[in-house]
């Protein structure tokens, strides 16, 4: 069973981005699902890696915009992007060490971070957007 399923509460009503979204899901699924199946340290770094470049390049997006449309809310939501991808740094810096391993903890912190962002925070854009055109 996957983490998280993926349904229309999560859409922003920008296809770009709810397609980048849904890569994100299903990235935290794998991770999960190789987690879970015991994979080694290889095959978890790879999904891993996957999923930090992932999350780097979709926040690029998504500020991208802010800055072409001159979103009001930029400042907050990009340091809620900086917050998330410090974390994550710390955790595959530990992870790559070993001092960590993946525990359904920290993939439920991903999930959840993910889920609220996406419900929470990327959510306020999508009028504003559309209302610039990005659809
Ligand atoms: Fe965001």
């Amino acid at each position: 069973m996957p983490l998280i399923k993926w349904n229309d509460s999560f859409s922003v009503n920008i296809v770009e981005i709810d397609l980048q979204h849904q890569k994100l899901v299903s990235l935290i699924n794998d991770l999960n699902q190789a987690m879970l199946q015991g994979m080694g340290k290889v095959a978890l770094t790879n999904i891993l890696n996957e999923l930090v470049a992932y999350t780097v390049n979709h926040f690029g997006t998504e500020e991208k915009y802010f800055a072409q449309y001159k979103y009001p809310d930029s400042d907050s939501h990009k340091k809620e992007h900086l917050a998330f991808v410090e974390k994550v740094a710390s955790f595959k810096k530990d992870f790559d060490s070993g001092k960590l391993g993946l525990s359904i903890e920290v993939m439920q912190f991903l999930s959840d971070w993910l889920q609220n962002h996406i419900k929470g925070t990327d959510k306020k854009y999508g009028p504003f957007f559309n209302t610039k055109g990005l659809k």
